[in-house]
């Protein structure tokens, strides 16, 4: 069995960030959204995985490498466009070869791992196996109907009136059968070879579909907001390590992580949150569900469940939350002090904010 990990695509969603990076490399906790997928792939005793890469196939080649670091032997596979879940899955058509193939999407993150409907998916060797979840607003994914015995009959993408409350998870374990079967189908409406449209191809030719619905958290990270919550979904479950150093005129209160190299100074941080390597921080309140990246600098400001990407400076702010900040921004303050402040803003931006 092969993995094929989705991490290509234009990440419109999550712009100004993927202006400049990689949305699977957008850190959750500090740890770029892809690795917690490809570990997952990897307890299941998946190891040899596929990655699709678009644009940002540097940035992503430099953090996984031949994924040795995460024991893993990854081959990338370049999507010259995105052009769909299907189209991807097809690029790599010569990689999967005929190889059973669980799917993963780059930006997804699921709590419990994939070892259970791997194993299901063995056991049982259906054309497709899905992972469902429950949701609120089903009118925002693929979703599925089910017959009595659990089997999928039927996909929707993004229906005005759901059929069910049951969303696709980014996770799919298909036979090479879902190749034929992505070759024949057409773009949609909104020009994408979409992977529902295979999977309804695969099940309207008599195979067989099955669905396993997941029983922790499921996070689709495309947008700043899912993204946050991510962080304080995954931050909820760290445990505290100081490795880093701390004053004494500083306080840590519950689960934090504090990296070696970096310092606090006349600083609290309340947890849960993670202060990466190098970062320096200098009379400075850290709230719960934060993390701060490698070489942040922060100095006589406040921050709370926001995610800071590595080498921010941010200097008199008096309140930051709900911010996710990207690589290497300077965000300085002038003498207004507004109670709080919410931005997105993208990599080298430099934000000054008014006098008065
Ligand atoms: P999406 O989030 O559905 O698409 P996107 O990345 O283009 O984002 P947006 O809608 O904000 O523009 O993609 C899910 C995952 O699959 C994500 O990790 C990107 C990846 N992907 C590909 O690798 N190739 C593709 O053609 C598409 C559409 C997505």
């Amino acid at each position: 069995m092969k993995g094929l990990v989705l991490a290509g695509g234009a990440g419109t969603r999550l712009r100004p960030i993927t202006y400049t990076s990689a949305k699977q490399l957008v850190p959750v906790a500090n740890k770029p959204i892809l690795f917690y997928g490809l570990e997952q792939l990897r307890d299941a005793g998946i190891t040899d995985i596929g990655i699709v890469v678009g644009d940002t196939h540097q940035e992503v080649r430099a953090a996984v490498g031949d994924g040795s670091d995460l024991g893993i032997q990854v081959t990338y596979i370049h999507q010259p466009q995105p052009l769909g879940l299907a189209h991807a899955l097809l690029t790599a058509a010569d990689y999967l070869g005929d190889d059973d193939i669980v799917m993963f999407l780059g930006d997804n993150l699921i709590e419990g791992g994939i070892t259970g409907p791997v194993d299901a998916f063995t056991a049982d060797r259906p054309d497709a196996q899905l992972l469902l979840k429950p949701v609120a607003d089903p009118q925002r994914f693929g979703v599925a109907v089910l017959d009595d015995a659990g089997g999928i009959v039927r996909l929707v993408e993004k229906p005005a009136d759901p059929p069910s409350d049951l969303a696709l998870v980014g996770v799919y374990l298909f036979t090479p059968a879902i190749l034929d079967a992505a070759r024949v189908i057409s773009p949609s409406a909104r020009g994408e070879l979409e992977i529902t449209d295979a999977i309804q191809h695969l099940i309207d030719g008599g195979g067989r579909v099955r669905a396993s619905v997941l029983d922790g958290w499921w996070l689709d990270t495309g947008k700043k907001d899912e993204l946050l919550d991510a962080n304080r979904i995954v931050l909820g479950s760290i445990t505290r390590r100081i490795d880093g150093e701390v004053d004494a005129d500083s306080t840590v209160t519950g689960e934090v992580v504090i990296e070696a190299g970096a310092v606090l100074r006349n600083s609290t941080v309340r947890g849960p949150a993670v202060i990466g390597a190098d970062a320096v921080l200098e009379d400075v309140h850290v709230g719960p569900f934060t993390s701060i990246a490698p070489r942040c600098q922060l100095t006589r400001c406040e921050v709370e469940f926001s995610v800071l990407l590595a080498g921010c400076t941010v200097r008199d702010v008096p309140r930051l939350e709900g911010s996710l900040i990207g690589r290497e921004v300077t965000i300085t303050r002038t003498a207004r002090r507004p109670a709080a402040h919410r931005f997105m803003v993208g990599d080298h931006a430099h934000l000054e904010l008014p006098e008065g």
